[in-house]
């Protein structure tokens, strides 16, 4: 579904953020990158929805170079930011949450039930009327998902969207994540806080130093976290099985 082909990423400053990276994403897949600060993760997953282009290198998305048509990749790919900040542009929450449904063009009643099920699905339906400059900084990721969850993409890229999450925020975000992957979408992660999500994914890939490392199951992966400076799950380290974050 999506083919990165010796990808490599040189910001204006000269910094080589990404040095020939090859990696493929399968339909249906549930992908989590990971590596240290500065070590590229935002770098490369803002390539899958055309928002950075190659320095050099392909990347190639249902078939299509992104190179060539960025905005195919941009309708394809559903992107959550690191920084929710940056993301939010409506006024009140679900004026936010609305804005990506009224761009594709969908009559009324559709976008009023996107909304307003995207809203339910991240627990904000209360705060539907509020101004999203008053919100706090968890509150403020939750209107993002729910603005990206509204349009539905195949693929959805998640950035770090733990940060600044509360325990019952993590729970609702990774069980909507978790049932968006079981009906069939595509969903790629980053974060280096491995253990929230480990139970659910089906692969795991380490970025150090602008490279791709390895990728594989992931028990195939963790025993390689810590060598590369990411914190191994905490059940791993006292040799038992997969714990999820959803089980009590
Ligand atoms: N706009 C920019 N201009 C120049 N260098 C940049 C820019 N953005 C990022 N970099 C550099 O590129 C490298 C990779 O940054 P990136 O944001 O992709 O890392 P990351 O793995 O997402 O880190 P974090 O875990 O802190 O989010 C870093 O060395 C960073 O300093
Ligand atoms: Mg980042």
């Amino acid at each position: 579904m999506i083919r990165l082909e010796n990808l490599q990423y040189k910001y204006a400053d000269g910094t080589t953020a990404l040095k020939s990276i090859h990696l493929e994403i399968q339909k249906g897949e549930f992908l989590l990158i990971c590596g240290p600060n500065g070590s590229g993760k935002t770098t490369l997953i803002r390539h899958l929805n055309g928002l950075l282009l190659p320095s050099s290198g392909r990347v190639v998305v249902d078939g299509v170079d992104t190179a060539t048509n960025a905005k195919h990749a941009l309708k394809r790919v559903g992107m959550v930011f690191q920084d929710a900040d940056s993301q939010i542009i409506g006024e009140t929450v679900w004026e936010d949450v609305a804005f990506g449904p009224e761009n594709m063009g969908l009559d009324s009643t559709e976008i009023q039930e996107r909304v307003d099920h995207a809203l339910d699905l991240v627990g904000l339906q209360a705060l539907a009327q509020k101004s999203c400059h008053l919100l706090s900084g968890g509150e403020k990721r939750r209107v993002a998902i729910a603005g990206v969850l509204a349009m539905q993409p195949a693929i959805l890229v998640f950035d770090e969207p733990f940060a600044n999450l509360d325990y019952l925020g993590v729970t609702q975000v990774l069980q909507q994540i978790v049932r968006l992957h079981a009906m069939g979408h595509t969903i790629v992660m980053t974060t280096h806080d491995v253990e929230k999500v480990v139970a659910h994914v089906d692969t795991i890939a380490i970025v150090h130093g602008g490279e791709l490392k390895t990728v594989g199951f992931p028990e195939k992966i963790i025993p390689q976290l810590s060598q590369y400076g990411i914190r191994p799950p905490c059940f791993s380290l006292f040799g038992e099985k997969t714990v999820s974050w959803l089980t009590e």
